[in-house]
């Protein structure tokens, strides 16, 4: 690998989740009009996929970029729950004019799930599914390795939420005591095996590279102890450090921080070590064994991106629950508020507690859908009118990544070159129409490094 690729591209860039990503968002629909639109795309052969965000944790960790409220208090969860199923109860009615919808599948996420006590999940998941699951419903939770209990995964098993996501980020000591994460190897590895003993479906590891203290010999330590447990996806994120948006990250001390060629050197080392025992690289930052679901879907063409990461099938509707959750459908996006108390009151009150949105326009839906291409397949399919329009507008960017080999660029195709793969999200940015907007504005939304 050409080094000065690494300075070159080392740009603050979108990780596209979405698109357009939220900052770019310009107000969300009315009530009404949101409703309106998930009813006329709802297809009960297929069901919406819901996502339910349960904010607390019960420490603090110091790189964490995600919406979280740290609290011991248990009792906290159960206004809460109050509040999710209230917020399901009124969307039911809006959306779904008091019928329950099918659900396709169901995504935990966090914060720590797992600081629900078992009854709580089993009340959320019963009342979510009233109206059904499809015939290939998917169930996920992601878990806090350290506090997950033995009650908690039976509970799993019974509900069907049988996709595992465990919250690794690194197995070596000095990286775990400077992200104030301990969480020694063999608790993971008694864990995984009580999971593969349960016949779970699939377990993910997240994993972390650009941490305080990190070398090249400390990630391919912690990729060879994955190695020996040999999970069925991993995650491999680059750190996001926002320490002037995330105050917590001003614990991170700057001065262990692996910055560009060095941080970059780390993602490959690790990249390496899985692909040498071949895992198949199905995206951006993301492995799996080649006989998982994901990699099939991979190698098919059948795989999709959603806002929770990579998936084998999704419906046209997403509906979210709980603080900062995102709903998506084909028209547009919404964002709930993201403060507990506001939150609760406004679903106690039956008000929907949307604070941000967006209306898609044609030319959003097109360029998520090459962003989709991208970084599910590896490859754009241009139409003759987009395809003028980048010769016109992006020739310039375009043979720069031609010249650096990242692409290749005929007959209607952008293709990523194996060089080009990490790069990908430099190439999403070509068809990123907000962001170009904004070039060389000096105020506005701030992104992580892209590598
Ligand atoms: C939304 S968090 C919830 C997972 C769970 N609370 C846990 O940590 O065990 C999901 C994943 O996001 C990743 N993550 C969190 N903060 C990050 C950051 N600043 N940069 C990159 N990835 C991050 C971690 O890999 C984490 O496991
Ligand atoms: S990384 Fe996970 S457990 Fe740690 S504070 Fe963030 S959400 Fe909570």
């Amino acid at each position: 690998m050409d080094l000065s690729l690494i300075a070159k591209y080392d740009r603050a860039i979108p990780r596209y989740t979405s698109y357009p990503p939220v900052p770019f968002w310009t107000g969300a629909p009315t009530a009404a009009v949101w409703a309106q639109g998930i009813n006329q795309h709802y297809n009960p052969e297929i069901g919406v996929d819901l996502y339910l965000h349960i904010p607390f944790c019960q420490e603090l960790c110091s790189y964490c970029g995600c919406h979280r409220v740290i609290t011991k208090n248990l009792s906290r969860q159960d206004s809460y729950v109050e509040a999710l199923i209230k917020e399901w109860d009124s969307k039911v009615e809006q959306c779904f004019y008091g019928k329950d919808p099918r659900i396709n599948s169901i995504h935990f996420g966090g914060g720590t799930p797992n600081f629900l006590v078992p009854e709580n999940f089993e009340r959320l998941v019963a009342h979510v599914t009233k109206g059904g699951k499809s015939s290939n419903f998917i169930g996920a939770v992601e878990v806090d390795p350290r506090t997950i209990k033995e009650g908690h995964l039976s509970l799993f098993k019974k509900l069907d939420l049988l996709r595992i996501s465990l919250g690794i980020q690194d197995f070596d000591p000095r990286v775990q005591s400077e992200i104030k994460r301990n969480q020694p190897f063999p608790l993971i590895e008694a864990l995984f095996q009580t999971l593969r003993s349960m016949n779970f479906e699939s377990i993910n590891f997240d994993l972390i590279y650009g941490l305080p203290a990190q070398t090249e010999g400390t990630i391919e330590d912690t990729f060879n102890k994955v190695l020996t447990l040999g999970p069925d996806h991993i995650a491999f994120y680059s750190y996001a450090h926002l320490p002037a948006k995330l105050k917590n990250q001003a614990l991170i001390k700057e001065s262990l921080l692996p910055r560009g060629v060095e941080k970059f050197k780390l993602f490959m080392r690790g990249r390496d070590v899985l692909k040498h025992s071949s895992y198949v690289d199905i995206g951006m930052d993301h492995f799996a064994r080649p006989a998982s679901p994901l990699s099939q879907a991979f190698l098919e063409r059948r795989l999709q991106r959603s806002f929770m990461g990579y998936t084998v099938q999704k419906s046209n509707i997403l509906i979210g629950l709980g603080t900062s959750a995102i709903s998506a459908s084909p028209m547009a996006y919404v964002q709930n508020e993201k403060d507990v108390k506001t939150y609760e009151e406004n679903c106690m009150q039956g008000h929907v507690p949307h604070t941000a949105g967006h209306i898609l326009s044609i030319q959003d839906k097109e360029a998520e859908a090459m962003i989709q291409g991208l970084m599910c397949h590896g490859e754009v399919s241009l139409t003759p009118a987009q395809q003028s329009n980048i010769e016109e507008n992006l020739k310039d960017d375009l043979q720069e990544f031609i010249k650096d080999g990242l692409l290749d660029f005929s007959s209607g195709q952008i293709v990523l070159s194996e060089k080009g793969r990490p790069f990908m999200r430099n190439v999403a940015a070509l068809f990123d129409h907000h962001l170009r907007e904004r070039q060389g504005a000096t105020t506005g939304p701030r992104f992580s490094q892209s590598i």
